[in-house]
Protein backbone atom coordinates (compact mmCIF):
# COMPACT_ATOMS: atom_id res chain seq x y z
CA UNK A 1 0.00 0.00 0.00
CA UNK A 2 1.66 3.55 -0.98
CA UNK A 3 2.82 5.68 1.54
CA UNK A 4 0.86 8.71 2.60
CA UNK A 5 1.25 11.96 4.72
CA UNK A 6 -1.42 12.47 7.65
CA UNK A 7 -1.39 15.44 10.19
CA UNK A 8 -0.59 14.55 13.92
CA UNK A 9 -0.96 17.20 15.62
CA UNK A 10 -0.67 21.48 15.80
CA UNK A 11 0.66 23.90 18.61
CA UNK A 12 1.13 27.82 18.12
CA UNK A 13 2.44 30.73 20.28
CA UNK A 14 1.57 34.34 20.50
CA UNK A 15 3.71 37.14 22.67
CA UNK A 16 1.48 37.93 25.55
CA UNK A 17 2.00 42.03 24.07
CA UNK A 18 -1.04 43.43 22.66
CA UNK A 19 -0.91 46.46 20.72
CA UNK A 20 -4.23 47.85 19.56
CA UNK A 21 -5.03 50.06 16.70
CA UNK A 22 -5.28 52.55 19.32
CA UNK A 23 -1.83 52.39 19.93
CA UNK A 24 -0.56 52.97 16.49
CA UNK A 25 -2.61 55.64 16.78
CA UNK A 26 0.11 57.13 19.19
CA UNK A 27 3.16 56.53 16.59
CA UNK A 28 1.99 57.58 13.36
CA UNK A 29 -0.87 59.46 11.42
CA UNK A 30 -3.42 56.50 11.43
CA UNK A 31 -6.87 55.86 12.68
CA UNK A 32 -8.52 52.58 14.10
CA UNK A 33 -11.16 53.14 11.50
CA UNK A 34 -8.78 53.41 8.54
CA UNK A 35 -6.84 50.21 9.73
CA UNK A 36 -10.20 48.08 10.24
CA UNK A 37 -11.99 49.11 7.44
CA UNK A 38 -8.89 48.36 5.16
CA UNK A 39 -7.87 45.36 6.28
CA UNK A 40 -9.99 44.13 8.75
CA UNK A 41 -7.50 43.96 11.46
CA UNK A 42 -8.12 45.56 14.78
CA UNK A 43 -5.01 44.21 17.21
CA UNK A 44 -1.70 42.41 16.81
CA UNK A 45 0.70 40.64 19.47
CA UNK A 46 4.38 42.48 19.19
CA UNK A 47 7.38 40.57 20.78
CA UNK A 48 8.86 42.02 24.59
CA UNK A 49 12.77 42.14 24.80
CA UNK A 50 14.25 38.90 24.84
CA UNK A 51 11.20 37.16 22.64
CA UNK A 52 12.79 35.23 19.32
CA UNK A 53 11.85 33.92 16.55
CA UNK A 54 13.17 30.74 18.13
CA UNK A 55 11.62 30.91 21.08
CA UNK A 56 8.29 31.51 19.93
CA UNK A 57 9.07 28.79 17.41
CA UNK A 58 10.05 26.50 20.18
CA UNK A 59 6.83 26.93 22.35
CA UNK A 60 4.64 26.33 19.50
CA UNK A 61 6.76 23.14 18.13
CA UNK A 62 6.45 22.26 22.14
CA UNK A 63 2.49 22.59 22.04
CA UNK A 64 2.45 20.35 18.72
CA UNK A 65 4.18 17.31 20.39
CA UNK A 66 2.63 17.57 23.63
CA UNK A 67 -0.73 16.87 21.98
CA UNK A 68 0.75 14.32 19.52
CA UNK A 69 2.43 12.70 22.51
CA UNK A 70 5.71 12.75 21.36
CA UNK A 71 9.16 13.92 22.29
CA UNK A 72 11.64 15.60 19.94
CA UNK A 73 12.93 12.88 19.15
CA UNK A 74 10.25 11.30 17.53
CA UNK A 75 11.00 14.06 14.66
CA UNK A 76 13.45 13.33 11.59
CA UNK A 77 13.24 16.18 9.84
CA UNK A 78 11.98 19.77 10.82
CA UNK A 79 11.29 22.34 7.94
CA UNK A 80 11.59 25.93 9.19
CA UNK A 81 10.39 29.44 7.76
CA UNK A 82 10.41 32.79 8.34
CA UNK A 83 10.65 35.83 6.67
CA UNK A 84 13.15 38.21 8.93
CA UNK A 85 15.18 35.33 10.64
CA UNK A 86 17.49 35.56 14.31
CA UNK A 87 20.47 35.40 12.50
CA UNK A 88 21.62 36.01 8.85
CA UNK A 89 23.39 32.18 8.84
CA UNK A 90 22.43 29.78 9.99
CA UNK A 91 19.12 29.31 9.25
CA UNK A 92 16.63 29.74 12.19
CA UNK A 93 16.31 25.55 12.11
CA UNK A 94 19.04 24.58 13.94
CA UNK A 95 18.53 27.44 16.44
CA UNK A 96 15.62 25.53 17.14
CA UNK A 97 16.62 22.18 16.70
CA UNK A 98 19.39 23.61 19.84
CA UNK A 99 16.34 24.93 21.13
CA UNK A 100 14.08 21.73 21.66
CA UNK A 101 16.64 19.43 22.55
CA UNK A 102 17.40 16.70 20.16
CA UNK A 103 19.56 14.01 21.16
CA UNK A 104 20.00 12.70 17.73
CA UNK A 105 21.76 14.77 14.42
CA UNK A 106 18.14 15.22 13.08
CA UNK A 107 18.08 17.60 9.64
CA UNK A 108 16.88 21.15 9.57
CA UNK A 109 15.84 22.75 6.40
CA UNK A 110 14.97 26.88 5.99
CA UNK A 111 12.41 27.43 3.48
CA UNK A 112 12.28 31.04 2.29
CA UNK A 113 8.84 31.48 0.39
CA UNK A 114 7.16 34.26 2.70
CA UNK A 115 3.10 34.14 3.46
CA UNK A 116 3.08 31.07 1.18
CA UNK A 117 6.03 29.28 3.15
CA UNK A 118 3.85 26.79 4.74
CA UNK A 119 1.97 25.67 1.81
CA UNK A 120 5.62 25.04 0.18
CA UNK A 121 6.53 23.92 4.04
CA UNK A 122 3.95 21.06 3.70
CA UNK A 123 3.87 20.23 0.09
CA UNK A 124 7.47 19.66 0.82
CA UNK A 125 7.09 17.33 4.02
CA UNK A 126 4.25 15.49 2.08
CA UNK A 127 6.87 14.25 -0.81
CA UNK A 128 9.38 13.25 1.30
CA UNK A 129 7.25 11.48 3.59
CA UNK A 130 5.83 9.70 0.36
CA UNK A 131 9.08 9.28 -0.79
CA UNK A 132 10.12 7.19 2.17
CA UNK A 133 13.10 9.15 3.12
CA UNK A 134 11.46 10.86 6.46
CA UNK A 135 8.65 9.15 8.61
CA UNK A 136 7.82 12.06 10.72
CA UNK A 137 8.41 16.29 9.77
CA UNK A 138 7.71 19.01 12.26
CA UNK A 139 7.11 21.85 10.21
CA UNK A 140 7.51 25.65 12.05
CA UNK A 141 6.74 29.26 11.01
CA UNK A 142 8.13 31.94 12.97
CA UNK A 143 7.86 35.95 12.48
CA UNK A 144 8.44 38.66 14.32
CA UNK A 145 7.58 41.53 11.83
CA UNK A 146 7.59 44.10 14.91
CA UNK A 147 11.00 44.83 15.06
CA UNK A 148 11.51 45.43 11.44
CA UNK A 149 8.81 47.94 10.57
CA UNK A 150 9.07 51.59 9.66
CA UNK A 151 7.04 52.66 12.82
CA UNK A 152 6.13 56.04 11.52
CA UNK A 153 3.78 57.63 9.38
CA UNK A 154 6.04 56.53 6.12
CA UNK A 155 5.28 53.34 6.84
CA UNK A 156 2.20 52.83 7.87
CA UNK A 157 0.72 51.48 4.63
CA UNK A 158 2.63 48.38 5.65
CA UNK A 159 3.19 48.48 9.02
CA UNK A 160 -0.16 48.27 10.56
CA UNK A 161 -1.05 45.22 8.76
CA UNK A 162 1.69 42.55 10.40
CA UNK A 163 2.16 40.84 13.64
CA UNK A 164 4.23 38.43 15.56
CA UNK A 165 3.35 34.97 16.10
CA UNK A 166 4.57 31.30 15.70
CA UNK A 167 2.62 27.65 13.85
CA UNK A 168 3.69 24.63 14.30
CA UNK A 169 2.53 21.19 12.66
CA UNK A 170 3.59 17.77 12.99
CA UNK A 171 2.97 15.42 10.15
CA UNK A 172 4.00 11.74 9.88
CA UNK A 173 3.69 8.78 6.92
CA UNK A 174 0.11 6.61 7.22
CA UNK A 175 -1.69 4.17 4.56
CA UNK A 176 -3.66 4.97 2.11
CA UNK A 177 -7.14 4.51 4.36
CA UNK A 178 -6.08 6.71 6.91
CA UNK A 179 -7.28 10.88 6.13
CA UNK A 180 -4.14 12.39 4.58
CA UNK A 181 -2.89 15.13 2.31
CA UNK A 182 -4.40 14.38 -1.23
CA UNK A 183 -2.33 17.45 -3.46
CA UNK A 184 -0.89 20.41 -3.48
CA UNK A 185 -0.16 23.36 -6.20
CA UNK A 186 2.52 25.78 -5.86
CA UNK A 187 3.50 28.87 -8.47
CA UNK A 188 5.97 31.55 -8.25
CA UNK A 189 6.42 34.82 -10.82
CA UNK A 190 9.63 36.53 -9.65
CA UNK A 191 8.97 39.31 -12.21
CA UNK A 192 7.11 40.74 -9.28
CA UNK A 193 9.66 40.60 -6.69
CA UNK A 194 10.30 43.96 -5.98
CA UNK A 195 6.72 44.44 -5.31
CA UNK A 196 6.97 43.65 -1.64
CA UNK A 197 10.82 42.89 -0.43
CA UNK A 198 12.85 44.24 2.79
CA UNK A 199 16.16 44.73 0.24
CA UNK A 200 18.93 46.00 3.03
CA UNK A 201 21.00 44.81 4.28
CA UNK A 202 22.49 43.41 1.00
CA UNK A 203 24.96 41.19 -0.36
CA UNK A 204 25.35 43.77 -3.37
CA UNK A 205 26.49 46.70 -1.58
CA UNK A 206 30.52 46.66 -1.19
CA UNK A 207 30.90 47.14 1.48
CA UNK A 208 27.70 45.77 3.08
CA UNK A 209 27.93 47.72 6.03
CA UNK A 210 30.78 50.42 7.19
CA UNK A 211 31.52 52.51 9.74
CA UNK A 212 30.06 55.36 7.01
CA UNK A 213 26.98 53.27 6.06
CA UNK A 214 24.03 56.07 5.92
CA UNK A 215 20.82 54.96 7.42
CA UNK A 216 19.10 53.91 4.46
CA UNK A 217 14.69 53.31 4.52
CA UNK A 218 15.24 49.46 2.95
CA UNK A 219 16.01 48.50 5.50
CA UNK A 220 11.89 48.49 6.04
CA UNK A 221 9.46 46.33 4.43
CA UNK A 222 8.29 47.87 1.14
CA UNK A 223 4.93 47.02 -0.41
CA UNK A 224 3.27 48.13 -3.51
CA UNK A 225 -0.31 47.54 -1.71
CA UNK A 226 -2.87 47.57 -4.75
CA UNK A 227 -0.33 45.78 -7.02
CA UNK A 228 -0.35 43.01 -4.16
CA UNK A 229 -3.72 43.30 -3.37
CA UNK A 230 -5.00 42.63 -7.07
CA UNK A 231 -2.41 39.72 -7.59
CA UNK A 232 -3.81 38.06 -4.01
CA UNK A 233 -7.34 37.87 -5.31
CA UNK A 234 -6.66 36.73 -8.65
CA UNK A 235 -3.60 34.24 -7.95
CA UNK A 236 -5.45 32.61 -5.18
CA UNK A 237 -9.19 32.53 -6.89
CA UNK A 238 -7.39 30.64 -9.40
CA UNK A 239 -5.03 28.23 -7.71
CA UNK A 240 -8.23 27.11 -5.39
CA UNK A 241 -9.92 26.30 -8.84
CA UNK A 242 -7.06 24.44 -10.03
CA UNK A 243 -6.51 22.41 -7.27
CA UNK A 244 -9.91 21.63 -6.94
CA UNK A 245 -10.27 20.51 -10.90
CA UNK A 246 -7.30 18.64 -10.75
CA UNK A 247 -8.89 16.37 -8.09
CA UNK A 248 -12.19 16.60 -9.57
CA UNK A 249 -14.08 18.38 -6.61
CA UNK A 250 -16.28 21.69 -6.72
CA UNK A 251 -15.37 24.25 -3.95
CA UNK A 252 -18.82 22.78 -2.10
CA UNK A 253 -17.26 19.28 -1.73
CA UNK A 254 -14.69 21.72 0.82
CA UNK A 255 -15.38 20.92 4.42
CA UNK A 256 -13.71 23.95 5.21
CA UNK A 257 -10.80 26.62 3.81
CA UNK A 258 -7.88 28.26 6.20
CA UNK A 259 -6.88 31.11 4.06
CA UNK A 260 -3.97 33.50 4.46
CA UNK A 261 -4.74 36.46 6.40
CA UNK A 262 -3.50 39.40 5.04
CA UNK A 263 -6.43 41.65 4.41
CA UNK A 264 -10.54 40.55 5.24
CA UNK A 265 -11.00 42.37 2.03
CA UNK A 266 -9.03 40.15 0.25
CA UNK A 267 -10.09 36.96 1.68
CA UNK A 268 -14.25 37.95 1.22
CA UNK A 269 -13.46 38.37 -2.49
CA UNK A 270 -11.61 35.51 -2.85
CA UNK A 271 -14.30 33.32 -1.37
CA UNK A 272 -16.73 35.02 -2.53
CA UNK A 273 -15.48 34.44 -6.09
CA UNK A 274 -15.46 30.46 -5.00
CA UNK A 275 -18.91 30.55 -3.58
CA UNK A 276 -17.46 29.26 -0.35
CA UNK A 277 -19.95 30.57 2.93
CA UNK A 278 -18.23 32.36 5.43
CA UNK A 279 -18.88 29.37 8.16
CA UNK A 280 -16.65 27.51 6.24
CA UNK A 281 -13.67 29.54 7.07
CA UNK A 282 -12.03 30.79 9.96
CA UNK A 283 -9.74 34.17 11.22
CA UNK A 284 -7.24 35.08 12.83
CA UNK A 285 -6.59 38.29 11.44
CA UNK A 286 -8.90 40.60 13.54
CA UNK A 287 -6.53 40.06 16.00
CA UNK A 288 -3.21 38.89 15.43
CA UNK A 289 -2.81 40.56 11.87
CA UNK A 290 -0.98 38.93 9.30
CA UNK A 291 1.92 36.76 10.51
CA UNK A 292 3.17 35.60 7.47
CA UNK A 293 4.40 31.97 7.52
CA UNK A 294 2.71 31.53 10.81
CA UNK A 295 -0.61 32.55 9.36
CA UNK A 296 -1.70 28.98 8.35
CA UNK A 297 -0.77 27.11 10.63
CA UNK A 298 -2.05 29.59 13.63
CA UNK A 299 -5.49 29.51 11.76
CA UNK A 300 -5.71 26.04 11.21
CA UNK A 301 -4.91 25.08 14.82
CA UNK A 302 -7.47 27.39 16.16
CA UNK A 303 -10.44 26.48 14.12
CA UNK A 304 -9.23 22.77 15.07
CA UNK A 305 -9.27 23.54 19.21
CA UNK A 306 -12.51 25.35 18.50
CA UNK A 307 -14.29 22.27 17.02
CA UNK A 308 -14.56 24.17 13.73
CA UNK A 309 -12.59 21.45 11.91
CA UNK A 310 -13.10 18.03 12.72
CA UNK A 311 -10.88 14.91 12.18
CA UNK A 312 -12.49 13.57 8.08
CA UNK A 313 -13.02 16.98 6.73
CA UNK A 314 -11.60 17.66 3.28
CA UNK A 315 -9.73 20.94 3.97
CA UNK A 316 -7.85 23.35 1.81
CA UNK A 317 -4.94 25.92 2.78
CA UNK A 318 -4.41 28.67 0.27
CA UNK A 319 -1.58 31.48 0.46
CA UNK A 320 0.11 34.54 -1.23
CA UNK A 321 2.68 36.12 -0.38
CA UNK A 322 6.16 38.13 -1.58
CA UNK A 323 7.77 36.78 -4.64
CA UNK A 324 5.00 36.95 -5.78
CA UNK A 325 4.38 33.23 -4.28
CA UNK A 326 1.55 31.50 -4.21
CA UNK A 327 -0.30 27.98 -3.81
CA UNK A 328 -2.34 25.75 -1.97
CA UNK A 329 -2.69 22.40 -0.26
CA UNK A 330 -5.74 19.66 0.20
CA UNK A 331 -6.18 17.33 2.23
CA UNK A 332 -8.64 15.19 4.17
CA UNK A 333 -7.90 15.78 8.42
N1 LIG B 1 -3.50 54.82 8.01
C1 LIG B 1 -4.12 55.82 7.40
N2 LIG B 1 -3.99 56.09 6.09
C2 LIG B 1 -3.18 55.28 5.38
C3 LIG B 1 -2.50 54.18 5.96
C4 LIG B 1 -2.69 53.97 7.34
N3 LIG B 1 -2.09 52.96 8.00
N4 LIG B 1 -1.80 53.56 4.99
C5 LIG B 1 -2.01 54.22 3.85
N5 LIG B 1 -2.85 55.26 4.08
C6 LIG B 1 -3.37 56.23 3.12
C7 LIG B 1 -2.53 56.29 1.87
O1 LIG B 1 -1.43 57.15 2.07
C8 LIG B 1 -3.55 56.83 0.86
O2 LIG B 1 -3.64 58.21 1.03
P1 LIG B 1 -3.83 59.18 -0.25
O3 LIG B 1 -5.13 58.74 -0.89
O4 LIG B 1 -3.89 60.53 0.36
O5 LIG B 1 -2.63 58.93 -1.13
C9 LIG B 1 -4.86 56.22 1.34
O6 LIG B 1 -4.66 55.83 2.70
C10 LIG B 1 -5.35 55.06 0.55
O7 LIG B 1 -4.29 54.16 0.38
P2 LIG B 1 -4.49 52.94 -0.55
O8 LIG B 1 -3.14 52.34 -0.82
O9 LIG B 1 -5.37 53.30 -1.70
O10 LIG B 1 -5.32 51.93 0.38
P3 LIG B 1 -5.85 50.53 -0.01
O11 LIG B 1 -7.33 50.55 0.03
O12 LIG B 1 -5.19 49.96 -1.23
O13 LIG B 1 -5.35 49.64 1.21
C11 LIG B 1 -3.64 48.10 1.93
C12 LIG B 1 -3.97 49.54 1.52
C13 LIG B 1 -4.43 47.76 3.17
C14 LIG B 1 -2.15 48.03 2.22
C15 LIG B 1 -4.01 47.14 0.78
O14 LIG B 1 -3.49 47.61 -0.42
C16 LIG B 1 -3.55 45.70 1.00
O15 LIG B 1 -4.02 45.01 1.88
N6 LIG B 1 -2.65 45.20 0.14
C17 LIG B 1 -2.25 43.77 0.19
C18 LIG B 1 -1.51 43.33 1.41
C19 LIG B 1 -1.13 41.87 1.24
O16 LIG B 1 -1.91 41.06 0.74
N7 LIG B 1 0.07 41.47 1.51
C20 LIG B 1 0.43 40.10 1.08
C21 LIG B 1 1.09 39.30 1.92
S1 LIG B 1 2.46 40.02 2.72
C22 LIG B 1 3.81 38.96 2.48
O17 LIG B 1 3.87 38.03 1.75
C23 LIG B 1 5.06 39.39 3.24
Amino acid sequence: MATRTRIVSTGMYVPSRVVTNRDLEELMDTSDEWIQQRSGIKERRWVSPGETTRGMAASASRQALERGKLKADDIDMIIFGALITDYIFPGTGVLLQRELGFSKPVPALDIRNQCSGFVYALSVADAWIRSGQYKRILIVGSEIHSTSLDLTTRGRDVSVLFGDGAGAMIVEACDEKTPHILDSCLHSEGKFADALTVIKPSANDFPRLSENTKFDTSIYPHMEGKLVFKNAVTRMCEVMTELLDRNHLRASDLNFVVAHQANMRINQMVLGELGIPFEKTHHTLDRYGNTTMATIPITFDEAVQLGKIKRGDLVAFVAFGAGFTWGANLLRY
